[in-house]
């Protein structure tokens, strides 16, 4: 299903924002699992990726009458934790990603974390949209399970409507403090200049069609050049785990290029350069989370983007945050350890 014609990988989206502002829980939405629930005090604590295939998101947009317009394999969309110390997490979640969601508590509006993350993503150019969170939770508001937003805020009081008003004027207001223009998406009419907010609920799904069509349409739309599949192999760790039965393994987000069962690796060690071979590959399920323990699928070969989970041997000391090199056969053994000790 990774095979396309028209040569454009996944695009690749973090999800970041505070703590609490319900990143995991809209995974879990549009995943139909339930992960946030499976958390330690509700708290992410590890990074994490699904794949999305697009057959999935054009089920999810059909509402939106946009079938024709999606031509990516999926999109690759990696959580992040929202607590105060995993900031390195976050900034290495927002490292890789060609797009990003930043989430906004619409009962809260701008919190410390949530500019956190904006002057991350500013930081490094990022294009990103707004998923103004929780409007469930606005008085009185009445639930349209996963409706489009704006059928969904037609079966709404007057009153809910101030209040959505209020508060998405507030939020407005605050982005304007932090030197950043946004606009509800459907009235954005300068996307690129004004950054898009689509108010969304993470447990009665309302805005989520209108947040993955706009994700991906808007990454297809604008980073043709960066979404055209590389076959230079390029591939970031996320995290470092003992995984039952395969000993210590490596989460790594494979970017570009095509990896092999047996394929000879280098990665970056704290006792110095690692060179082990690829003893397998595996994934979850589509729409599945890498992060959560389940029944991971084992792959010969595997096609970029996805998230993937390596076991090899020697991996122990390997670094979260630093990248994978493989090492083809015209290689220089020793330049490629000095590459991955670079990191
Ligand atoms: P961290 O990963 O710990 O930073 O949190 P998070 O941003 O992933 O938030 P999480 O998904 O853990 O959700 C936090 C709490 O908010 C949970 O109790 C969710 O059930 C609740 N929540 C998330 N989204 C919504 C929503 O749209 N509406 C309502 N009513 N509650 C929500
Ligand atoms: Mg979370
Ligand atoms: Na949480």
């Amino acid at each position: 299903s990774q095979d396309v014609s028209n040569g454009l990988r996944s695009p690749i989206c973090c999800i970041l924002g505070h703590v609490d502002s319900g990143k995991t829980k809209l995974l879990d939405c549009i995943r139909s699992t339930k992960v946030q629930e499976g958390e330690a005090g509700g708290i992410t604590q590890q990074i994490g990726a699904t794949f999305f295939p697009v057959q999935n998101i054009r089920k999810r947009t059909k509402e939106l009458k946009a079938d024709a317009k999606l031509n990516v394999p999926g999109l690759l969309v990696i959580d992040t934790p929202g607590h105060e110390s995993f900031a390195n997490l976050r900034s290495r979640g927002s490292g890789l990603c060609d797009i990003a969601i930043l989430v906004v508590d619409i009962m809260h509006g701008l919190e410390p974390l949530t500019i956190e993350s904006l002057s991350l993503l500013k930081m490094r150019g990022t294009e990103f949209i707004v998923a103004l969170n929780k409007v469930d939770r606005l008085y009185g508001w009445k639930i349209c399970p996963n409706a489009p937003i704006l059928k969904a805020m037609k079966q709404q009081s007057k009153d809910v409507h101030i209040e959505f008003g209020n508060r998405l004027n507030q939020v407005i207001a605050q982005f304007k403090e932090q030197g950043l223009n946004t606009e509800l998406y459907y009235k954005n009419k300068e996307m690129g200049e004004t950054f898009s907010i689509v108010p969304t609920s993470a447990i009665t799904g309302e805005g989520i069609p209108d947040l993955l069509l706009l994700l991906v349409q808007w990454a297809q739309k604008t980073m043709i050049e960066k979404l055209t599949y590389q076959n230079q192999v390029q591939g970031i760790i996320l995290e470092v785990k003992v995984v039952e039965g395969y000993g210590t393994t490596i989460d790594v987000v494979l970017v570009n290029g095509v990896l092999r069962e047996g394929d000879r690796i280098v990665v970056c060690g704290m006792k110095g350069p690692i060179l082990t071979n690829i003893r397998a590959i595996l994934t979850p399920h589509p729409m599945k989370e890498l992060r959560v323990k389940g029944v991971f699928v084992h792959h010969k070969e595997i096609k970029a983007a996805q998230g993937i989970k390596i076991a090899a041997q020697g991996l122990k000391h390997a670094i979260a945050g630093t990248e994978m090199h493989v090492l083809g056969p015209d290689d220089d053994l020793e330049y490629v350890k000095e590459a991955a000790m670079e990191d």
